[in-house]
Order: C-alpha cells, then structure tokens, then sequence
C-alpha cells in the first residue's frame, strides 16, 4: 500500500476510485503520490479469508464485499472493497495507474517505484511516484497479471508481448530470464477523450463565427499556429479543429507524448518521437524532425506537429511551401514573442519561411479556468494583421481565404463566397453547440 503524508506543494489532487492521486513538488522534479484506502489489522485478516473463499468457490468480488464487511465500520467497508476488487479484478499495486486518464505512459523496469509521465506535467519526463515494487517475483507477476487481464499470456517461451488493453491502451511487457534481467512493463495510454469544437463554444472559448474561421482555415490548409502558455487549451483546439476535417483527409500528427486523439477520423495517422530520455531508447531516438521527412512520404492532406520546440518548425515550413496545410501549437505569449522565438535559434525562420505562415491564434487561461482565444492574426507576406480582437470582441472575415475559396468557387464574388461560407459554418456549429451537453471544464 502507498505511503502518504510526503511533504512538498500539491499541484494537483484528484480521485480515482476510492484512491486520491496527488501532483506534489519533490526536490526538483514531482512525485506522483498514490493514497489508497487505509487497511487495518482487522480488515487485512478479512481480506485474506474473502481471497480464500474466492479461489475455493470462485464467488463474486462484490457478493464478498459485502458478505465479508456486515461488521465494518464505512470506511473499513470501503477498503475491504476497494483491495478485493483491485485484487480480483482490477490490476492490484498498478491499478491507479491503470486507470488514470491523465497518465500517457507508466512503467516498471526493475523492483523500485513505478514511473510516469503525466499529461499535466509531460516536460518533467519520467516522474517517480510512491509505489514501489518490492521484489523481481513481485514484478513478474504485475506483468503476467496486467497482459492477461487483456487476454494475452506471457510465458518464458514467449516472454516479450504487446497487447492493447480493452480501453486501447498499448501494454508493453517483457518476462525476465532470456531476453533481459528484470521483467518490464510500459504501457502507454490512449489519449483522453477530445472536446469538440461545439464544446469549446459551448464553453465559452470562442464564438461559433471564430470557430467556422478557423474550421474553414484548416480545411483550406492555411498554416496554423495555435500560441498561448501551458495549459491554456492550444492541444485541445488543435484537437478540435482536425476532428472537423472532412473524412477524405489524411491527417498525420506529430507528437513526442501522445495527445491528441482523431480516432473517429478515418484518414489518422499518429506518429510519436521516441524520445532519448524513454528506458532503453538511449540510441534509438526518433526526432519529430525525422518523422517530419517520414510524413511527407505518406502524402498528408495535413501535418500537425504536437508542440513545435526546434529544429521541426523549419520542416513543417517546408511542408507548409509544397502545399499541404500545417498547423502546430507553440509555447509563447504574443505576437512579438511568438515571431522573435520563430525566427532566433533553434527554429531558425528566415523571413520568406514566416511568410509561409498564415494564421496565429493566441489563446488564455483565464483565472476562473476558462479558456478564451484572445486574438488572431493573418498573415499578409510578414505584415501580421489583427481580425480578431477579445477585448472588444472585433472580428473581420480572414480575407486570405477568400482567394483560396475562389478556386472553388470560379465566377462567383470571393468575398461574398467567403461571408456565406463561414456563416453557413457557424449555423452548423452553432446546432451542434446547442445539442452539446455541458459538462462543468475541468
Ligand atoms: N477550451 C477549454 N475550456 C475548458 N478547459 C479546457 C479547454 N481546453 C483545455 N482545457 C483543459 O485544460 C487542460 C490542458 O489543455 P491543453 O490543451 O493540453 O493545454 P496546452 O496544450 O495549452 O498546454 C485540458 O486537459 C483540459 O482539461
Ligand atoms: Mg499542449
């Protein structure tokens, strides 16, 4: 069981289950702390005899819950269910784990803490947290237990497996003996389920007018740069705004940790950097620069790049000059940041490059936890003019799309095209807003 009552500043505290997980300040990294429910004398004996009874009959987890807790008092009952289900059913010291959304990878290559990367945190790299395997028989077991609650089996005849979990989570697991001196296990978790662009709107980040805007910009393959801080929703909205896109599109996304999630979009194509930090990777790094190259051979409708940091953004430029739209978050403030970072070491852009780019979107968190898109740019060949204003809630058509449009639409005025196009958009969106259930943001 988790130890609790570590010392350092909670960034973050949340249940799974009956457990709490908490984000806590350690020395100069994080700790994912795990408090499960507390196991008395009393209760443990219980759970020992409730185990029994279940190899011997076979009897349900929750029937012997209940039949094993009429002494208990509410929180005894509590533990003694929430170890007998984790137990029986669950993935016993790696259950939080398992079930945590907010975790991209988790895992164990040795006895010793089990590590993760944390969605909320992914620029800490492997963070420890405050389970610890004991022993190599310890782990040996985790493992057979994890890839056979999914229907696979390891055996040391066949002691390396992958296995996709039943919530597509991808369980990488390797038995000791032959192959390697601990038994290991990496799992990597399938992204969160993404907001939609209608949810955004309905959440008060953007109007139904910006986000037909933008939804018809990436569908003309403008090059997009979503800017704003950590946190302030840049994934979510690129997220959002590919899962518009029509279904004949082949959308390749480049990231280091995986989160954003197309899997609705028939024309997904996910590539994730291996990075040098990852166990075992050390000479195996892939760059996002090399999976940049690889994508334009699967010839993209669109490439999205997770997060741009470096050398990536002039390939995504290059991509961006033979013609397929891009688009990609970046880590900065406002536009003179965002070009002064664009255009110094280690991206590089030269002036004709950020020409290429058409529009910047700045988006915030604000203090109550909003999200809101503050301003956006068009690009006209380095002049950057502002089309929408939050303060004042100001926004004029993007007028560069009107020439894209032409091309569809020959004969007709570009402009009016334009106004009808977007209007149309904001219709649907606005629909789909309305139908949208609201779920208090997060
Ligand atoms: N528009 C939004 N409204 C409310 N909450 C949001 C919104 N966008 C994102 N979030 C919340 O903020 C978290 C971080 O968002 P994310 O898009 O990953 O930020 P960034 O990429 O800017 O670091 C998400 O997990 C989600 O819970
Ligand atoms: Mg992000």
């Amino acid at each position: 069981m988790a130890e609790s009552g570590e010392e350092g500043k909670v960034f973050t505290e949340y249940f799974i289950g009956d457990a709490v997980v908490r984000l806590r300040q350690h020395e100069n990294s994080l700790l994912y702390e795990v408090d499960e429910p507390k196991l008395n004398d009393r209760v443990k004996k219980l759970l020992e005899r409730a185990m029994e009874e279940y190899v011997r009959s076979g009897t349900e987890p929750e029937k012997l819950a209940e039949k094993y807790s009429k002494k208990l008092r509410e929180n005894e009952a509590i533990a003694l269910r929430y170890y007998l289900l984790r137990e029986l059913r669950g993935y016993s010291k790696l259950h939080v784990f398992m079930l945590d959304e907010s975790i991209e990878d988790f895992t164990v290559t040795q006895p010793g803490p089990v590590r993760l990367i944390h969605r909320l945190a992914p620029h800490y790299e492997w963070i420890e947290s405050n389970v610890v395997i004991e022993t190599d028989e310890e782990l040996d077991r985790l493992v057979r237990l994890v890839i056979e609650r999914s229907g696979g089996s390891i055996t040391p005849a066949n002691p390396v497996v992958e296995i996709l979990t039943p919530t597509y989570d991808r369980v990488a697991g390797v038995l000791r003996g032959e192959v390697s001196l601990h038994s290991s296990i990496t799992v990597r978790k399938f992204p969160r389920r993404p907001y939609s662009l209608a949810r955004l709107i309905r959440l008060g980040t953007l109007s139904s007018e910006v986000a037909a805007a933008l939804w018809l910009a990436v569908e003309l393959k403008a090059n997009v740069i979503i800017a704003g801080l950590t946190g302030s929703g840049k994934t979510t909205l690129l997220n959002s705004l590919l899962l518009q896109l029509p279904r004949n599109y082949k959308i390749v996304t480049i990231e280091e940790h995986p989160e954003i999630n197309l899997r609705d979009h028939p024309g997904w194509l996910p590539l994730y950097a291996r990075l040098p930090t990852a166990p075992g990777a050390k000479e195996t790094a892939i760059p996002l620069t090399q999976l940049l190259k690889a994508a334009l051979r699967h010839r993209p409708t669109i490439i999205a790049v997770g997060e741009a940091r470096a050398e990536e953004v002039q390939d995504m430029i290059t991509a961006a000059s033979v013609g397929h739209g891009t688009a990609t978050t970046l880590h900065t403030d406002s536009l003179d940041h965002m070009i002064k970072r664009l255009t110094s070491h280690p991206m590089n852009l030269r002036a004709d490059q950020l020409a290429l780019i058409d529009y910047a979107i700045f988006i915030v968190r604000r203090p109550d936890g909003r999200r809101q898109i503050t301003e956006i740019y068009e690009n006209h060949g380095g002049k950057w003019k502002r089309i929408y204003d939050g303060m004042s809630g100001k926004f004029e058509l993007p007028g560069k799309l009107a020439e894209k449009l032409a091309f569809t639409y020959k004969g007709l005025d570009p402009g009016e095209v334009l106004t009808l196009e977007i209007r149309r958009r904001a219709d649907v969106l606005r629909a789909q807003a309305r139908a949208e259930e609201v779920v208090a943001a997060a």
